[in-house]
């Protein structure tokens, strides 16, 4: 199963600490790529550059969202407070091969709800895009504590106490 996001609504000076979390969790938790609704280079480039450093091949990019998220060949599912609880719906989503999540961070346009084939909440109290992101793709890749990032140049060891971080430089694999 392939997951993508679509990040609806960034604005670039308001929004730029939480919508790289957006990114960073998206590719920790094992989704292919991000799109953004809105060009903000600067924080495209810092994701690129944890990339870059840290492995894999997740991406990001601007897309015209409305004609975008019409034309996704897959489930477009919309995750909202408003929406049905996942776990009635988890089992439906599974089944798609290609999936791509959308989060707002203002008030969402009224036709997101009617574009995407699924609204979905991870509980129906306001939290945040990072929090509903993670507990999604968590629930459906469940690639959590698993995945593992090609070409790494930088690996954490996991240790009880301190921080051990091994430089990968020129092995080219992690
Ligand atoms: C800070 S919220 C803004 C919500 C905005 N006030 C609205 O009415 O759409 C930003 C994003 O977090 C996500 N979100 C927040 N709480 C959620 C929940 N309980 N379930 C699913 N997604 C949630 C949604 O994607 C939402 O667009």
């Amino acid at each position: 199963m392939e997951v993508f996001v679509l990040r609806l609504g960034h604005r670039r000076d308001r929004d730029k600490r939480i919508s790289t979390h957006v990114a960073l969790t998206a590719r920790a938790f094992g989704a292919k790529g991000i799109y953004f609704s809105t060009r903000d280079e600067r924080l495209f480039s810092s994701v690129r550059d944890v990339v870059y450093r840290w492995g894999g091949d997740f991406f990001i990019r601007h897309v015209k969202w409305r004609e975008f998220l019409k034309n996704f060949d897959g489930l477009r599912v919309h995750l909202t407070m408003y929406g049905i609880p996942l776990l009635e719906k988890i089992e439906e989503i599974k089944k798609h091969e290609r999936i791509l999540v959308v989060v707002g961070a203002e008030k969402m346009p009224a036709e997101v709800y009617e574009i995407c084939d699924l609204n979905i909440s991870i509980g129906n109290q306001p939290h945040s895009e990072v929090s509903a992101l993670a507990v999604f793709l968590d629930r459906v890749l469940d690639r959590t504590f698993s995945i593992k990032f090609e070409s790494a140049k930088l690996e954490v060891l996991p240790s009880e106490r301190g921080k051990i971080v091994v430089e990968r430089e020129g092995e080219g694999k992690s």
